[in-house]
């Protein structure tokens, strides 16, 4: 592989949040998820487990509880800026009610083996990278999601915002054990062939330094 058709990958994956919902064929999705599940993990874990939401009136219910619970907080809070900031936000929680499909990324917490080896044999030193690890190696395999949806020319964003209603969403969609929703994954077909333009990153001299 060309290393800059690699990058040009990279750098032009964007978080889209305007698309329509028709189906994406079965064996996309299966792409997409086989990407994930090519990451690495901690200790080779592979903490994960990916529900893959493809049925409308599950999307629309899901969409429903984070949009009741932002309603739900902000009867909490009588401060009117603070209702239109969350009235600005809600969108960010709520589009992937347009979504083809949503895949819902699961954590189950683990012990990786440096931490085992380290509260067995040297407690003193035992530094807690249990969550860590976990979560880490599920943000690998949503990256290299992310990365098979904008290959495939999906339309893709990485969210955390609806966990503002986890239970409610753990309570419609959640494999049995003891799994956790970190993020959801909301793939669609693009609304405008258009590149949207990236939004500003820091410059790399202020946040990579080299130790030669
Ligand atoms: C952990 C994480 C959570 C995110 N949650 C949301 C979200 O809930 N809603 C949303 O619209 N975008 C969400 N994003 C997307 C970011 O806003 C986006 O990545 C950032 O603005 C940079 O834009 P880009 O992805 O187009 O490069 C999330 C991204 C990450 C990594």
């Amino acid at each position: 592989m060309d290393p800059q058709e690699f990058l040009q990958l990279a750098k032009t994956r964007r978080s889209v949040r305007t698309m329509k919902p028709t189906p994406i064929p079965p064996e996309h999705l299966e792409m997409i998820v086989d990407a994930g599940l090519a990451a690495p993990s901690g200790s080779n874990q592979q903490p994960w487990h990916f529900a893959v939401v493809t049925n409308k009136d599950l999307i629309g219910e899901m969409a429903k509880a984070a949009e009741a619970k932002v309603e739900e907080i902000k009867g909490r809070i009588t401060s009117a800026s603070a209702h239109k900031s969350f009235d600005g936000y809600v969108q960010y929680i709520t589009f992937f009610v347009n979504s083809s499909a949503v895949i819902c990324c699961f954590v189950e917490p683990y012990r990786a083996l440096l931490e085992r080896l380290l509260s067995r044999y040297a407690p003193e030193c035992s530094v807690s990278t249990r969550e860590n690890a976990s979560i880490q190696s599920v943000a690998a395999a949503i990256e290299n999601m992310l990365l098979a949806a904008h290959a495939l020319g999906y339309a893709a964003c990485w969210m955390t915002g609806p966990l503002i209603a986890k239970e409610e969403i753990e309570a419609l969609v959640k494999p049995e054990g003891k799994w956790e929703l970190l993020a959801m994954v909301a793939v669609g077909h693009r609304e405008a062939e258009r590149e949207l333009a990236a939004p500003p990153r820091r410059k790399r001299e202020e946040t990579v330094s080299y130790y030669d």
